[in-house]
C-alpha cells in the first residue's frame, strides 16, 4: 500500500478517518501493519501490501462466488497487450485518454488488467477494489509498480472509500452480486458531483439461447472443482472455436452476419482462444449470475437519480450504461 491512498480510505463501519499503524518502511510502499479507525477503533490489517477490509461474515454463496473467482484470476493472471483493444471496446464511447488526471474506481477489479491502464493512461489515482483474495494479490502484483494505482480488498457493499471519484467504472462485475442493484447504488454514493459511473453487465437480449438451454447447467459447474470446469469448457471452447473458424469467420469476410452471437464470436476471434476459454470458463463457475433487458439495466441510473445517461449494446449481447450523477 502506497501512503497516498490513505487520504481516500475512511473506515467501512462509520465513515471515519482512519490512522495507519506499520513498521518503519523503506520508500513508499507499506507491506505490513493496520489501518485503525479514530471513531470505533476497528482495526483492518495491511497484509502482502494491500489493506483488507474483509467483512466479519460473508454468505457461503457470496464466499464461494468470489473464491471461484479468485482461482480464475490466479490462473488467468498474466497482462497481454490485447487488454487495451478489451478495455477499449468494454468503454465504447469513452475514450481511455479522458481518464487522464480523473480520480478513478475500479470496481471488482479481478486481476487489474483495466487497473494498469488506467494507470498507464494517466489517472491521477486509480484504485482497484475486489473481495476476492487471489484477484486482490495478482492486481497488486501487475500494478505496484504504478505510482498512481492502489489495490483495496473489501465487499461493494461495505466499501472504505470517501466520496469523490471522477469516473467508476465496474465491469462484468455487478451482475454477480446477490443485489446488483444495490451494489451499484453503492459506487454512485462515491462519486462526486459531476462523476461519471460506466457500467458493464450482461444483455438477456441477444442471449435468449444461452439463457435458456446452457445457463441452467450452471447450477451444476458451479459447483464441480475448478480444474473440472477448467478441462470441461477447454472441450467446449475447441469445438466453439472450430465453429468460429469454419461458420463464422467465413461468412463475416462476406458480410454475413446473421447467425446468433456474431458479433460475441467475431470480437473473440480478435481476442485469441485463450480470452475465449477464459469467459467460458468465467461464464461456467459462478454460482450468481443475472441477465438483463435494457429496460431494467437503464431503470438503475434513472432511480440513482444520474443524468446524461445512455445505454448502449456490447457485441449484440450485453449492455454498457453510463451516467453522470447531478
Ligand atoms: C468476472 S470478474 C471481472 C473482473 C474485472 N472487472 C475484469 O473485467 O477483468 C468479477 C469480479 O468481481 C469480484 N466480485 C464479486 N463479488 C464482489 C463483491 N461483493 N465485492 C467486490 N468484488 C466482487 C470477483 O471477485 C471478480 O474478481
Amino acid at each position: 500500500m502506497k501512503r497516498e491512498l490513505l487520504s481516500y480510505l475512511c473506515c467501512p463501519a462509520c465513515n471515519c478517518d482512519l490512522t495507519l499503524h506499520s513498521d518503519p518502511i523503506d520508500g513508499n510502499e507499506i507491506e505490513e501493519g493496520a489501518l485503525q479507525c479514530s471513531r470505533c477503533s476497528k482495526s483492518y490489517e495491511i497484509r502482502k501490501g494491500i489493506p483488507r477490509f474483509l467483512p466479519a461474515k460473508l454468505a457461503e454463496e457470496v464466499r464461494r462466488n468470489v473464491d471461484r473467482f479468485g482461482y480464475e484470476w490466479a490462473w488467468l493472471s498474466s497482462t497481454s497487450a490485447k487488454n487495451e483493444l478489451e478495455f477499449r471496446s468494454y468503454l465504447g464511447e469513452i475514450p481511455l485518454e479522458s481518464l487522464a488526471t480523473r480520480v478513478v474506481l475500479d470496481a471488482g477489479c479481478g486481476m487489474g488488467k483495466f487497473l494498469a491502464l488506467s494507470g498507464r493512461y494517466g489517472a491521477k489515482v486509480a484504485i482497484g477494489v475486489d473481495l476476492a483474495e487471489q484477484s486482490v494479490e495478482n492486481a497488486y502484483q501487475n500494478t505496484r509498480s504504478l505510482e498512481n494505482v492502489h489495490v483495496v480488498q473489501a465487499d461493494l457493499y461495505h466499501l472504505p472509500f470517501k466520496c469523490g471519484f471522477d469516473f467508476i467504472y465496474s465491469i462484468g462485475v455487478l451482475h454477480h452480486l446477490i443485489k446488483p442493484e444495490a451494489g451499484f447504488r453503492k459506487l454512485v454514493e462515491l462519486l462526486k458531483e459531476e462523476g461519471e459511473i460506466f457500467a458493464w453487465v450482461y444483455g438477456r437480449e441477444g442471449n435468449e439461447i444461452y439463457v435458456r438451454f446452457l445457463d441452467p447447467f450452471r447450477s451444476l459447474t458451479s459447483r464441480l472443482p475448478l480444474w473440472l470446469n477448467k478441462f470441461l469448457t477447454a472441450i467446449l471452447t475447441a469445438l466453439l472455436w472450430t465453429l468460429i473458424l469454419a461458420v463464422y469467420r467465413p461468412l463475416d469476410r462476406l458480410g454475413i452476419r446473421k447467425l446468433p452471437f456474431h458479433d460475441y464470436f467475431i470480437y473473440f476471434y480478435r481476442l485469441g482462444f485463450r480470452f475465449f476459454w477464459g469467459t467460458v470458463f468465467d461464464k461456467a463457475i459462478p454460482p450468481i449470475s443475472n441477465y438483463y433487458r435494457k429496460e431494467e439495466f437503464s431503470a438503475w441510473f434513472s432511480r440513482a437519480g444520474l443524468s446524461k445517461v445512455s445505454i448502449v449494446q456490447r457485441n449484440s449481447n450485453s449492455w454498457s450504461g453510463r451516467g453522470r450523477r447531478l
